[in-house]
């Protein structure tokens, strides 16, 4: 279960952003949103879902690297929390609906630039703590 995760999760994002590098560099002032989650904080560590968390956790800190990275090239790098949303992972008792997360998130894509990048940031556009 932890490698499952691990390759989904961090694995997945990683060389997801390496392959599409040279289109993100070709189009210029390009972005990079990546959905992390609440359970990535190690400020708000509750304890428990350790894989789920670790994971989420590495995912932030790769978005927050990339940040840096990237930054001299004019790609910004945002991080989100998409709330608790009623999809098969969220279930029928969550939140918000997908329509919901995905408006917020959306706004929150169209706000990310290279003065906001390196942000976690939750749907309705809040900063997380890290
Ligand atoms: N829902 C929440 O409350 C919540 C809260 C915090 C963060 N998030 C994050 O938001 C994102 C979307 O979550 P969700 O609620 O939409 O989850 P979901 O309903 O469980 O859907 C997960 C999606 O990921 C795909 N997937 C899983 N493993 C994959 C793999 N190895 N390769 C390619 N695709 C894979 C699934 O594809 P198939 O359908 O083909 O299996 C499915 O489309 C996730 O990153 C999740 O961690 C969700």
């Amino acid at each position: 279960m932890w490698a499952e995760t691990f390759a989904t999760n961090v694995t997945g994002v990683f060389l997801t952003v390496q392959a599409l590098l040279p289109n993100l560099r070709a189009a210029g002032a390009a972005r990079i949103a990546i959905i992390s989650s609440q359970m990535a904080s190690h400020t708000h560590a509750s304890g428990g879902s350790y894989i789920y968390r670790a994971s989420k956790a590495a995912a932030l800190n790769l978005g927050r690297n990339l940040a840096a990275d990237l930054a001299p090239e004019g790609i910004a790098v945002g991080i989100y929390h998409p709330g608790w949303v009623r999809t098969d992972m969220g279930g029928e008792a969550a939140e918000i609906s997908v329509d919901e997360a995905a408006e917020g998130l959306i706004a929150r894509f169209a706000a990310l630039g290279p003065q906001s990048t390196g942000c976690f940031q939750t749907w309705d556009g809040h900063d997380h703590p890290y």
